[in-house]
């Protein structure tokens, strides 16, 4: 089982910029980043300003086509996308009927569980303090997306492959100081710090201690009655505004707890493998989808055009149970 601990973090308030040629409110004609002009890739669509926005340079057939299609988006996230969407269901952390999806392996949205509190004073001072080892894993993108690779399968048969983003080892106070640094260059470079904390020598004990004081009780009676075994990996994420994680599936059985800010999950159900074309066994990017969400290319991968997701946008202190081998694409929020 792996327990995800996910932040966003801001570093500054005034990111929001618009450089696209104008703002309007009325039909939505933003159908992707692709589909928009460059300069629109620096555009913000505030959840309380015009939900909508025109940028100059668009393929304006394309947009009629997708408009029929669209569901009604968020304007928290970027992302505008064709498919259809659920809702993920919501129950309550202690309701018997939590634990039935549990079982059943079917995703669910937990409110107020309380096993992770004892994670709640982690705030970025308190981060900065207790990880202080070179050994914590950052990547920086030169996109908003990141998309996972298997450096063992780099070091072997595919020597002469690049991988999309950077790996950085580094303190979680190089990891502050990169994200400033990334802000004030604000040339669309990204970073997303990801680190295991069990394996961590440079977890402090102070640390250690708040996550073994998790309420354990609830967990691994929970855990036991699933039959999940009682390996717990924890992981903590801490990502910027507006980053994207493509659609994969994990071997995992996964306890999404978002902690500060929002973000927004869409999930597909694993029989949905065909529709996502995964890259091939023993790729680095094996378990990741090969489609470009933003710009799906439907020649070379028609079957996506008949997917259905759920989703969810989760709020601070909702927990995500994510079953193994449910795909899972997660976008964090353009703002606070
Ligand atoms: C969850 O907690 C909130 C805030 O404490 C409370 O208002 C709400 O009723 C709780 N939800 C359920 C389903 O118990
Ligand atoms: C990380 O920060 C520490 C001090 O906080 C510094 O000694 C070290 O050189 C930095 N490492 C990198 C890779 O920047
Ligand atoms: C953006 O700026 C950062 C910090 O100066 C730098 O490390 C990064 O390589 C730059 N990205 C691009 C795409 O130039
Ligand atoms: C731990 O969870 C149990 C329910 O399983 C609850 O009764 C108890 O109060 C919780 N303990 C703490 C310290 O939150």
């Amino acid at each position: 089982m792996l327990i995800v601990l996910a932040w966003l973090l801001f570093c500054t308030t005034a990111t929001q910029k618009t450089s696209c040629d104008h703002l309007e409110t009325g039909t939505c004609h933003k159908i992707s980043n692709s589909g928009a002009d460059k300069s629109c890739q620096n555009t913000y669509v505030r959840s309380d300003g015009p939900k909508t926005h025109h940028c100059s340079a668009m393929d304006e057939d394309k947009v009629k086509q997708h408009q029929h299609q669209l569901y009604k988006s968020d304007p928290r996230f970027r992302g505008v996308y064709s498919f259809p969407v659920d809702p993920i269901p919501r129950r309550n952390c202690f309701d018997e009927e939590a634990i039935q999806f549990l079982q059943e392996g079917l995703p669910v949205v937990l409110d107020n569980c309380t096993f992770y509190s004892s994670a709640l004073k982690w705030t970025i001072d308190y981060l900065t303090e207790n990880l202080q080892d070179e050994d914590h894993t950052a990547y920086i993108s030169h996109t908003r997306t990141f998309l996972y690779y298997d450096e063992d399968v780099i070091k072997g048969a595919y020597k002469d492959w690049t991988p999309p983003t950077t790996k950085r080892l580094l303190y979680f106070s190089n990891f502050t100081r990169l994200l400033k640094e990334l802000e004030r260059a604000d040339n669309g470079s990204r970073a997303y710090f990801q680190s295991l904390l069990f394996l961590q020598e440079g977890v402090s004990s102070s640390m250690l201690e708040d996550i073994d004081t998790f309420n354990y009780t609830w967990l691994l009676d929970t855990v036991r009655r699933v039959n999940w075994g009682e390996d717990v990996t924890n992981m903590l994420l801490v990502g910027m505004p507006d980053v994207v994680t493509p659609a994969h599936y994990d071997i995992l059985e996964n306890l999404y707890v978002q902690i500060f800010g929002r973000k927004r999950v869409i999930l597909f159900s694993p029989d949905h493998f065909r529709y996502l074309y995964p890259h091939p066994i023993g790729h680095p990017h094996d378990r990741q989808t090969q489609v470009d969400f933003d710009n799906p290319d439907l020649n070379k991968f028609p079957r996506f055009g008949e997917i259905r997701g759920m989703e969810v946008a989760l709020e601070p202190g909702q927990v995500l149970y994510i079953p193994t081998y449910w795909w899972h694409y997660i976008e964090s929020e353009m703002y606070r």
